[in-house]
């Protein structure tokens, strides 16, 4: 095999959770052009029916699953069954839907309870039941990729700043445990640790953002889709456990991505 055969995913078909906008969109649009049929889910129908014609006209398989609320392991465990049957082989998962900055900038006492279910449910609870619901295909099929999409936020804190890190940390974490379960089932679990990748036009705001950045400049949401594919694909055969950062040196920068002092607003 040539080492860009490698990199070719045709035969496989990826479920990627929040498909239809952002990095979820770029990932799935990168996967398709390497050959890989997808499964896009989320809530809002739109973005899932607008992607799913980009990637046919790719001339790849889609299915769009839409209304589907990844912190209901209900819906999750149907969505799953769903994308099988369907779809007869799922090789790939990956547990991109997330929702930063909820209870942001409140102080420890004034944070409800439902600050903090929301939080954790949003960005830890969904990849949880994706994967659980996922495990037993991929053992019947004789492996696969579970890619979990964490966060800058997941390697440090943040003042007033308290569910979002914590359940990408969580997430980190979650990656080692799948990995290290099902090494001899040839499941591998990785993990992308985003930096800045604003989904914003606003030449001001990129500008201003990519110049306090280390690369001097914020990342583009196309920039993901490469490492995305390479996780998935054969040239990863022995990269497992492992969290791959994508932030143009932020963290090693020891800043936040918008090298701001953290502060509830960084
Ligand atoms: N962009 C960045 O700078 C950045 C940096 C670090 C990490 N990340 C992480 O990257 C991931 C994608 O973020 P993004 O910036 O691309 O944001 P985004 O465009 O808001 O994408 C989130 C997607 O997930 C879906 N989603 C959210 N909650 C869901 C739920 N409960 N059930 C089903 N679908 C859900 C949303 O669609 P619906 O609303 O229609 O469901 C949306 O399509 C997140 O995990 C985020 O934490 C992003």
């Amino acid at each position: 095999m040539g080492i860009l055969d490698q990199f070719d995913l045709s035969g496989q078909c990826a479920i990627i959770t929040g498909a239809g906008t952002g990095l979820g969109r770029e990932m799935a649009l990168h996967l398709a052009e390497a050959g890989c049929d997808i499964v896009g889910v989320g809530r809002r129908p739109e973005p899932i029916e607008d992607v799913g014609e980009e990637i046919r006209a790719k001339g790849r398989r889609y299915l769009g699953i839409s209304g589907c609320d990844v912190t209901n392991s209900t819906a999750v465990n149907e969505m799953v069954a769903k994308a099988t049957s369907e779809m007869g082989r799922v090789t790939v998962l990956i547990n991109n839907a997330g929702l930063g900055g909820t209870g942001r900038g409140k102080t420890l006492p004034e944070l409800t309870d439902e600050d903090w279910r929301s939080g954790i449910e949003s960005n830890l609870d969904t990849a949880f039941y994706c994967s659980r619901a996922i495990v037993p295909h991929l053992l019947e099929q004789g492996g696969g990729t579970i890619i979990n999409i964490t966060s800058g936020w997941g390697y440090r804190g943040g003042r007033n700043n308290w569910m979002y890190p914590v359940a990408k940390g969580g997430v980190i974490q979650l990656t080692k445990a799948i990995a290290m379960t099902y090494a001899r089932d040839n499941i591998r679990a990785a993990c992308i640790a985003p930096g800045l990748f604003p989904k914003t036009d606003d030449e001001t705001i990129l500008t201003g953002l990519g110049e306090k950045q280390p690369a001097g400049r914020i990342g583009f949401l196309r920039e993901i889709g490469p490492l995305a594919v390479f996780l998935a694909s054969p040239a990863a055969s022995y990269l497992s456990g492992e969290t791959v950062l994508i932030d143009g040196g932020a963290i090693a920068a020891g800043i936040t991505p918008a090298g701001l002092v953290p502060r509830a607003e960084g």
